[in-house]
């Protein structure tokens, strides 16, 4: 099953497109979510309406649309995927690919993105057997494209040969192989994610503002490497990642058992902003305000910290343990510090200061910080370091 895969789908302008629509309810009935790009020639064989309603999704077609650019940049949009499909690829799209060209919505994707592509050609039998389309597709091959097909039979220009698009449950099938044979298949995964809350009484509690839209970020993007992530989460305001284990918790204390019973794993990212104290006796009855105006002390004691408990296992230990170290100063100093210290194995630092807008927004900025390395990598969205992240797993583990 593809489970919470996500595919965009980049429908090309042949006959074949009508065959799209079957693949769009293929990859859904196997559960994937598919994201539909058209060329414009597409929309001369189908039309964008009926590809909208079956996918359940707007349908993407000019690069140029205000509108667009401001929801989700194309950028973004080529990235957003785990799988980029295109089918039907035509001579003229596989052309434009081989060559690099950026010339409308489709083909910049293409280029922009760093997600596996899988093309399906489809086009007249002369046309694939030309010696422009065989050098594009040695190409294309050489460049890590994906190819399913053509397949031979009859065509609908009235000629048999090779050229006519798979069909769409044998383009699901060669999806299934990229997806799930990613370089961490066969590796367990713990995350943590999201805030913990702590209570003071029954209906008060201390907690912060982490949004677990990076530990959410990582939990997909080692999914889509074909990891099985176990994602420990406390409340969180992010998504949930699709194709993971999930395990709630509220506390931290809860969050370090939940990671104690998901154990053993080959790898673990502990991206929780876990609280560092909790009340030293957390109240059954909601504490109230006396007639004298006494105001109530609260009195800390300090929380299990799960990455130096993790990292310092003598059994079970993972292979590879990742913390976080968000800082306002002396970033790198500290994280440096925090890895030795904790003894994972990386850290990755950020400066949470208010005014990089890092806490609870989109993108971060982040070092990685390995025994022997200091390596910086650009502001980017938090979407991509989870990508950054887990292929750097993936090289570790794989
Ligand atoms: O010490 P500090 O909270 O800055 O450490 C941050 C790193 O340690 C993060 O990876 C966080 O998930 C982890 N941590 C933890 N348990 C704690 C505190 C922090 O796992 N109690």
């Amino acid at each position: 099953m593809l489970n919470g895969r996500r595919v965009l789908l980049i429908i090309g302008g042949g006959i074949a497109a009508y065959k799209s629509l079957e693949l769009i309810r293929a990859l859904q009935k196997r559960g994937a979510s598919v994201v539909p790009v058209m060329t414009r020639a597409a929309s001369e064989f189908v039309t964008p309406l009926s590809v909208s309603a079956l996918s359940g999704n707007k349908v993407f077609q000019d690069l140029f649309d205000l509108t667009d650019e401001a929801e989700m940049g194309h950028i973004e949009l080529s990235r957003s995927a785990d799988l980029i499909i295109v089918a039907p690829a035509t001579g003229d799209l596989m052309a434009k690919m081989a060559l690099g060209m950026a010339s409308d919505l489709a083909t910049t994707l293409l280029l922009a993105t760093d997600t596996p592509v899988m093309i399906a050609p489809a086009m007249n039998v002369r046309m694939w057997e030309h010696t422009g389309t065989q050098r594009n597709l040695k190409t294309l091959r050489a460049d890590g494209i994906h190819v399913c097909g053509p397949d031979e039979g009859d065509m609908a220009c009235g000629e048999f040969g090779f050229g006519r698009m798979t069909e769409p449950d044998a383009i699901v099938d060669a999806a299934s192989d990229i997806l799930l044979n990613g370089p961490l298949k066969g590796k367990h995964v713990i995350v943590t994610s999201g805030p913990t809350h702590e209570p003071i009484d029954p209906v008060r509690y201390i907690a912060n503002r982490s949004s677990g839209s990076q530990g959410t970020a990582i939990a997909n993007a080692l999914a889509a490497l074909g990891a099985r992530v176990s994602f420990v989460t406390g409340p969180a305001r992010a998504d949930m990642p699709l194709g993971c284990d999930i395990i709630h918790v509220e506390t931290a204390r809860e969050m370090l058992d939940a990671v104690q019973s998901a154990l053993p794993c080959d790898g673990a990212v502990f991206a929780a902003a876990v609280a560092d104290w909790r009340m030293k006796n957390s109240t059954d009855s909601k504490i109230k305000k006396n007639a004298s105006g006494d105001i109530p002390v609260l009195d800390f004691t300090e929380n299990p910290d799960i990455l130096a408990t993790v990292s310092q296992l003598k059994n079970d230990r993972p292979n590879l343990i990742v913390g976080f170290a968000a800082e306002t100063d002396d970033v790198i100093k500290n994280a440096t510090a925090k890895r030795i210290r904790k003894q994972c194995d990386w850290i990755l630092a950020n400066d949470v200061s208010p005014e990089t807008g890092i806490m609870g927004g989109s993108e971060n900025d982040v070092t990685l910080i390995t025994a022997n390395d200091v390596i910086d990598w650009p502001r980017m969205s938090k979407d991509a370091v989870a990508k950054k992240l887990a292929q750097h797993i993936a090289d570790e583990l794989g």
